[in-house]
């Protein structure tokens, strides 16, 4: 079977901020890694990638700094483009979004589904701000998620819980642009049927991908789809995006998450005039690098609108992270908590790999990870420095000391099992690294690289040569055993700068000068030889690989993310005493209320006495709550994912008793239930501490 071609992508970060190392550790640097690996493995591979210029966050980000959006995209595009960059993510192109080949792609694949009739003309009620007289759509509106009841929710999603909303679900609706409270306007949009598909993608994914893509994406996207689909608008009133490409749309432009995947189409138009292969032959393999939060996009919506387009590939996998929060706390950018990638390369200048390397050994492949400077610090101390370099380091000044600069030769007849096991462990090495890459498992791949090392150092130890050495008077046949273990020392450090090539290609690049052979030599078919570097080779002198992180760097970056977020926490509330926003959980405070506003919400003390699971929801529970009084209410919560239905029976808690009854899943829930988060991120219900009888008042 001859070799797929690959393409590629990372998720195309929106051009209204910098990237932090969330965004490294989430798409990034896996999709470098995948594909240096490939490169080395002589494969056709194209890796595109570029800023999303479009949609909602810009115009946003916009007005809060009172500039155009493409002042906004424009300065943004470069400093993201130049960060990803000095990382070393070699992306083949980093395109953008506002450029004549996406828009003209954009539209062209538009009028291609207009055309078929697969969308539908619905005119609608939307919300609509009566202040700056604009439709709000997706982040423009915000309000109380009804899922998880977090008072940030926006129109589209809720960061907290993950849900995807519509702003008709949000409660308390308010523009995100005026704080307006928003009134309903009829309007026209084009909806893509994603509901027609629904049988398509069951059998697509639920069916075909099941051992196949990683559990996270294959579990988030079973559950959308046992939700059942609905169609989703895929246009919007505004003046900032791709505008709609028909004669009746004036003032519309194109869904940013319409346009925005197509991106990586247009970009590999603008790569390369062989674009069509990569996109429209069956033998391409494509490959999106994602966060978690941007599946559903990914792996429903984008497939559904190239199936219903008709003639590209689709994706074989979508190797989606979790995300990585920061000492402890989830990122957020309104409170500039946050690692930002241009001020790490400022502050370590020259030194991407470390980071690369603590971002790729603690990445968050399979459940949220924290990033923490102290383990930072650690990692590179006594991985990178006292494994790996330290290994590296040994074994050319042995060749140095005792083998007169040049690599020596490898003496057969005094070969013993120690030197057989670690030529053995080298080609055991590849081919779990090779497997561990090629099925996603950076992190593993990147652990077995360090156990190699580890074995290194080991064998060293074991051998002992400056021992050896001591006895050459006696017996000078003694120096065959020195140039034997240095001989596979050496050969040794030539494989580990082929494995660690993908992950910290600057270290490899500093491994090859140091050895003085070429890049050539880095490629994969290479990896497992034992005659990498040829007898009576001078080599140069050793150079150290890593440097030691000081205990007052650590401080100083620890001390920086804390007074940035407290600058930001002071900027946005003058009474916000520093302190106390250091100790804030992630949402921000709110807007002062009068006692009247606090007087009119009734909670009281319920128990729970029953709860269920709602069908075809994975968040919601049906729950009985006891109000007293022999009252017992029907309420709907979405807390599905943190308690089973028996843990919770018996339960006390906190109940907006007069909140306006909702219906979720046709369940009519009557009242809401107070939750908070503990200290790892984990729901607690908010409740009294001792039992008191059910229908208490909360004063
Ligand atoms: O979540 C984000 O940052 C989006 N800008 C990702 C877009 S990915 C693709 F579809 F372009
Ligand atoms: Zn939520």
């Amino acid at each position: 079977m001859t070799e797929k071609r690959l393409l590629v992508t990372a998720a195309l970060p929106y051009a209204n901020g910098p990237v932090h190392i969330g965004h490294l550790a989430g798409c990034y640097l896996p999709a470098d890694i995948y594909t240096r690996y490939q490169r080395a493995q002589k494969r056709d591979v194209q890796f595109v990638c570029g800023s999303d210029e479009h949609g909602v966050p810009i115009t946003i980000r916009a007005m809060k700094e009172g500039v155009t959006p493409q002042e906004v995209v424009d300065k943004y595009h470069v400093l993201i483009k130049d960060s990803l960059a000095q990382m070393g993510v070699s992306c083949d192109i980093f395109a953008r979004t506002s450029s004549s080949v996406h828009r003209a792609t954009a539209q062209d694949f538009f009028t291609k589904l207009y055309e078929k009739g697969i969308f539908e003309e619905t005119e609608s009620e939307q919300y609509f701000d009566p202040e700056k007289k604009v439709f709000l759509a997706d982040r423009y509106i915000v309000g109380t998620c009804p899922v998880c009841s977090n008072p940030g929710a926006y129109g589209d999603q809720c960061e907290r819980c993950g849900s995807s909303l519509s702003p008709e679900m949000l409660l308390q609706p308010k523009s995100a642009l005026s704080d307006a409270i928003p009134e309903k306007r009829k309007t026209k949009h084009w909806y893509f049927p994603l509901n027609k598909y629904e049988d398509w993608l069951r059998e697509w994914i639920v069916e075909g991908k099941k051992d196949q893509w990683k559990s996270n994406v294959y579990g988030q996207c079973k559950s959308w789809i046992d939700a059942g689909l609905q169609p989703r608008a895929m246009t919007r009133d505004s003046n900032w995006g791709v505008p709609v490409p028909l004669k009746d749309a004036e003032g519309k432009v194109l869904y940013v998450w319409f346009d925005a995947p197509i991106g990586y189409i247009s970009a590999t138009k603008e790569l390369t005039p062989h674009w069509a292969d990569y996109w429209q032959k069956e033998d391409t393999k494509l490959v999106h690098f994602i966060g978690k939060d941007n599946i559903v996009f990914h792996c429903i919506i984008f497939p559904a609108m190239l199936k219903a387009h008709g003639g590209f590939v689709l994706p074989e996998a979508v190797p989606a992270n979790e995300f990585l929060n920061i000492e402890g706390e989830k990122v957020s950018t309104s409170r500039n908590w946050a690692v930002w990638v241009h001020e790490y390369l400022q502050d370590f200048p020259g030194e991407a790999d470390l980071l690369r390397y603590v971002l790729c050994a603690n990445a968050p492949e399979t459940k949220d990870n924290d990033f923490t400077w102290k383990d930072f610090q650690t990692r590179v101390n006594s991985e990178l420095n006292s494994n790996f370099g330290n290994f590296v380091n040994r074994a050319m000044v042995m060749m140095h000391k005792l083998c007169k600069g040049r690599v020596p030769m490898y003496h057969a007849a005094r070969r013993d099992d120690t030197d057989q096991a670690l030529v053995a462990a080298i080609q055991e090495a590849k081919q779990k690294i090779q497997d561990s890459i090629e099925t996603y498992h950076f992190r593993d791949a990147l652990a077995e690289i360090m156990a190699l090392s580890t074995k290194g150092n080991k064998y060293l130890q074991d051998k002992a040569p400056w021992l050896l050495a001591k006895k050459l008077e006696e017996d000078p046949s003694v120096q065959e055993l020195i140039d034997n273990c240095v001989q596979l020392c050496l050969q040794l450090s030539a494989n580990l700068a082929i494995f660690i090539a993908p992950f910290l290609p600057d270290t490899a690049k500093k491994m090859c000068h140091m050895m003085k052979v070429v890049d050539r030599m880095l490629f994969w078919e290479n990896a497992g030889k034992m005659d990498l570097l040829r007898p009576n080779y001078q080599l140069r002198e050793p150079e150290l690989l890593f440097r030691k992180i000081e205990d007052v760097e650590i401080a100083a970056q620890v001390e920086k993310l804390h007074a940035a977020s407290r600058e930001k926490a002071s900027a946005s509330s003058t009474n916000a005493a520093p302190a106390a926003s250091l100790a804030a959980p992630s949402a921000p405070p709110k807007a002062e209320i009068s006692f009247d506003d606090f007087a009119k919400i009734d909670l009281k003390i319920g128990t729970i006495q029953a709860a269920e699971k709602v069908a075809k929801a994975d968040k919601l529970l049906q729950l009985k709550v006891d109000m007293g009084n022999g009252e017992v209410r029907t309420i709907v919560s979405g807390i599905a994912q943190h308690f089973s239905p028996e843990e919770i029976i018996g339960k006390q808690v906190t109940v907006v008793a007069n909140l306006a009854p909702r219906k979720m899943k046709g369940i009519e829930s009557a009242g809401m239930i107070l939750m908070s988060e503990d200290s790892e991120g984990k729901l607690v219900f908010v409740a009294p501490g001792t039992a008191v009888a059910p229908g208490a008042e909360v004063r």
